[in-house]
């Protein structure tokens, strides 16, 4: 599908609304007038407004839309963006009669854009109104977003500029699932690689500890993922959260293990991580459909996810999370359903559904899923059953929600807890409240300003072997903690 950019800069916004309506197509942005155009935008600005024109393609002829912004005023960029927006919708659901559930919002963080506007004083009514009326979100997923943003205010405590997390980064698997595009290696291929990898990753935590007492900066919640980081040892864990506890000497709000895939985990690695402050750990069932675990490729049961699962709780864990996704191959509503059921037989404290993204470093291609029918599937229905049987029935709320590119129906992941068991890195990563510190390959230091909501990216090497060979700049780019604080601390 090509789309024809004249006279303005929102090709983002564009493809973004383009791609809602038309998944797994390629879009193709050109900014020079040519004939064979599918969609045509332009932009004329006037001296007191801009003039705004879609034409779309169709069989029968060529549909036309336009709009008038004005100029002056605040947040032109935006209206205009919305307006395009407005008009793709309109053009897109006539043609197709898809009707997206979240309309044309298109960002990643629902819940940040609620949490702006309430900040600016925007109450609840004014707050439906933007969303229901001019981003054309479905009243369902406002209120979804909206009790998250409640959560969340009640949850938090007020931002401190000091305040940081750590991510660490353990980039192994013991496979490689068919959906994952994470960067991460299969244990078979790379064990070599492990140890000296942690050896190093011990000295960068070693770095980061000292910079973070050197800037007096006040450590709130670790989270320890990848990756599947119980493919280590367990005395290789013992050594990780040894050299982590060493440094901290003040009660954490929350440490997380993302003990992950059921075939990692043994009661000797989840005795190790109870001898240290670890205070939650995610077994992660996917789907309890032996079928459809081994359609993605991992190499466990059912079975084996609710045995990890019951050796949590033996060796004392009382927070544990369950990562679902809904619309895997060859699932189906009744599927997803029994496996939801199931999971809140277990009572965990923490569920999180995420919709299925289609990525493009994943295994799993789009073509792949029209032989399991999985892009027919009714994800939008499964979703709700989920916010019924969590929220409606089981005493969960929903604490942090993101949407990523592709995902089935452009859905969203969400994470629910029962009050009190909300997993905290979640929401002050997600919603970007503090600057989080990533150790380890594949990792991301993301320093933030909260008062200017001003973010700054600091990027490791993304694989194991990178990161060894490229250490001392690892090393070196870890300084830029240094520079930003610098600056904060002086205003
Ligand atoms: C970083 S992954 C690590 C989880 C852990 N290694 C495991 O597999 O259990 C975190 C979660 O993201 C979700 N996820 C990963 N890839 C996804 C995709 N393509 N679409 C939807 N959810 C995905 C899965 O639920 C997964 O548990
Ligand atoms: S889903 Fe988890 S276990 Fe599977 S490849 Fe991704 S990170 Fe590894």
């Amino acid at each position: 599908m090509k789309i024809l950019i004249l006279g303005h800069k929102l090709q983002y916004e564009i493809q973004n609304v383009t791609a809602a309506f038309h998944p797994g197509q390629k879009l193709e942005t050109v900014y020079e007038k040519q004939p064979d155009w599918d969609v045509l935008t332009y932009l004329r600005a006037g001296r007191q407004n801009s003039y705004l024109l879609l034409l779309v393609k169709t069989e029968s002829g060529i549909l036309r839309y336009h709009r008038r912004v004005p100029n002056s005023g605040e947040r032109y960029k935006q209206r205009c963006e919305t307006a395009f927006g407005q008009m793709l919708y309109t053009a897109y659901s006539d043609l197709t009669g898809v009707v997206p559930k979240w309309g044309i919002l298109t960002g990643v963080r629902p819940v940040k854009n609620l949490q702006q506007h309430m900040a600016a004083g925007c109450d609840e009514p004014a707050l439906r109104q933007l969303f229901c009326g001019d981003y054309r979100v479905s009243p369902e997923k406002f209120d979804l977003a909206y009790q998250t943003a409640i959560v969340q205010k009640q949850v938090l405590s007020p931002v401190d500029l000091r305040d940081v997390s750590l991510y660490v980064s353990i980039p192994f698997c013991p496979s490689r699932c068919l959906y994952c595009s994470f960067v991460s290696h299969s244990i078979e291929k790379s064990h070599k690689l492990v140890e000296p990898y942690l050896q190093l990753l011990l000295q960068e935590i070693n770095l980061t500890f000292d910079l973070i007492d050197k800037l007096g900066l006040h450590l709130k919640t670790v989270y320890i993922g990848g990756g599947t980081p119980t493919t280590l040892s367990a005395q290789q864990m013992d050594r990780l959260l040894a050299a982590i506890f060493a440094r901290i000497h003040h009660p954490l709000e929350e440490c997380t293990v993302e003990a992950g895939r059921p075939d990692t985990i043994d009661l000797e690695k989840l005795q190790v991580m109870r001898r240290w402050p670890v205070t939650r750990v995610n077994i992660n069932p996917q789907t309890l459909s032996d079928q459809v675990l081994q359609n993605i490729g991992r190499r466990h049961s059912a079975a084996q996810t609710i045995e990890s699962f019951h050796l949590a709780r033996q060796a004392g864990f009382d927070n544990i999370n369950m990562d679902l996704i809904a619309g895997l191959p060859g699932d189906s509503y009744q599927g997803f359903c029994a496996t939801l059921d199931r999971v809140l037989d277990l009572d965990p404290e923490n569920i999180t559904v995420h919709t299925l993204s289609v990525k493009r470093s994943a295994d799993l291609k789009y073509s792949q899923m029209v032989r399991y029918s999985a892009q027919d599937l009714p994800v939008e229905a499964m979703l709700t059953y989920t916010v019924e049987r969590l929220v409606g029935e089981s005493g969960y709320r929903p604490y942090y929600m993101y949407r990523q590119k592709n995902t089935l129906s452009n859905l969203e992941n969400v994470g629910y807890a029962k009050p009190g068991t909300e997993g905290l890195y979640n929401i002050y990563m997600m919603e970007e409240l503090h600057t989080t510190i990533g150790c380890g390959a594949g990792s991301v230091t993301k320093m933030v300003d909260p008062r200017k909501n001003l973010i700054q990216r600091s990027f490791n090497f993304k694989y194991p072997l990178e990161y060894t060979k490229n250490f001392s700049e690892i090393c070196s780019r870890k300084h830029s903690l240094e520079v930003f604080y610098g600056d904060l601390f002086q205003v």
